[in-house]
């Protein structure tokens, strides 16, 4: 497997029509990098691209394509669909994501229980996405922890970003994504390590239930908060 290093300059984001994505999207294009919006619908991933410009300025590199163009054109692919279409958006991408990084930022949520931790069985959604695209891809997860409120502004994340992925080479470029996006990463090792990440969600949404409040987070603690660490 060739890992992939140096500058990332075009992220194509799966699903980025939606509310995590469109978030995720608006940070890297403020940071500079191009982004290719992808859908299963060209007009609407289009749509999404033009109010993305307009958010985030005329400079922006942003175009809407469709999910297998995003997943072709794109060095870094961004996974954003609901858990009910992870499984089948894979299946239909898989050859198009070869020597690529995927970042998959599914939780596996089953509503409506959506506060109880409930794992699929190849123990979370990342290590299901590396059976499906299989050992070609290097499969990283993160940003499952970020509520989509806290992306669409330039205010400060109060939530750090866990990252597991299947090499440390591709975790480190997922971590640059991450600073570029305004948020303290940290390498969280393997991607069987996902589980933990991807379960911590169901617990956040449990309190902001508890507290009236759209996005808890979670912070590590005991250690220099140095961002370009
Ligand atoms: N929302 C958050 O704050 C948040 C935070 C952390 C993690 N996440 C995770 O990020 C993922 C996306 O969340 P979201 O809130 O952005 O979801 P969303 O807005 O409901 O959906 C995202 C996009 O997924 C595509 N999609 C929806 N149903 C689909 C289907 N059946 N098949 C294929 N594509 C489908 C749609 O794009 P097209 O119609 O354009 O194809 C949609 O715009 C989820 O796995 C979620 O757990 C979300």
């Amino acid at each position: 497997m060739s890992e992939q290093v140096g500058r990332i300059h075009t992220i194509g984001i799966i699903g980025g029509t939606g509310k995590e994505g469109q978030g995720l999207a608006y940070r890297w294009l403020k940071a500079g990098y191009r982004v290719l919006i992808g859908s299963r619908q060209l007009e609407k991933a289009q749509a999404a691209a033009v109010e993305l410009r307009s958010l985030a300025g005329e400079g922006a590199e942003v175009s809407g394509v469709t999910n297998p163009d995003a997943a072709t054109q794109a060095e870094v692919v961004v996974l954003t669909v609901p858990y009910a279409a992870h499984r089948p958006t894979l299946e239909g991408l898989k050859d198009c994501l070869g020597g690529k990084i995927l970042v998959d930022v599914t939780v596996p949520l089953v509503p409506p229980k959506v506060t109880r931790v409930q794992m699929p069985p190849a123990g979370s959604a990342a290590q299901e996405a590396l059976e499906i695209v299989g050992e070609g891809v290097q499969v990283v997860s993160a940003f499952q922890n970020i509520s989509y409120e806290k992306l669409l502004n330039d205010e400060d994340i109060e939530c750090d970003v866990l990252v597991c992925g299947t090499s440390k080479t591709a975790r480190s470029v997922v971590l640059e994504l991450v600073r570029a996006a305004g948020m303290v990463g940290f390498d969280a090792g393997p991607i069987e390590n996902s589980v933990v990440v991807e379960g911590l969600t169901s617990i956040l949404i449990g309190i902001n239930k508890q507290f009236g409040v759209q996005s808890s987070g979670v912070m590590i603690t005991g250690i220099p908060r140095d961002p370009t660490f």
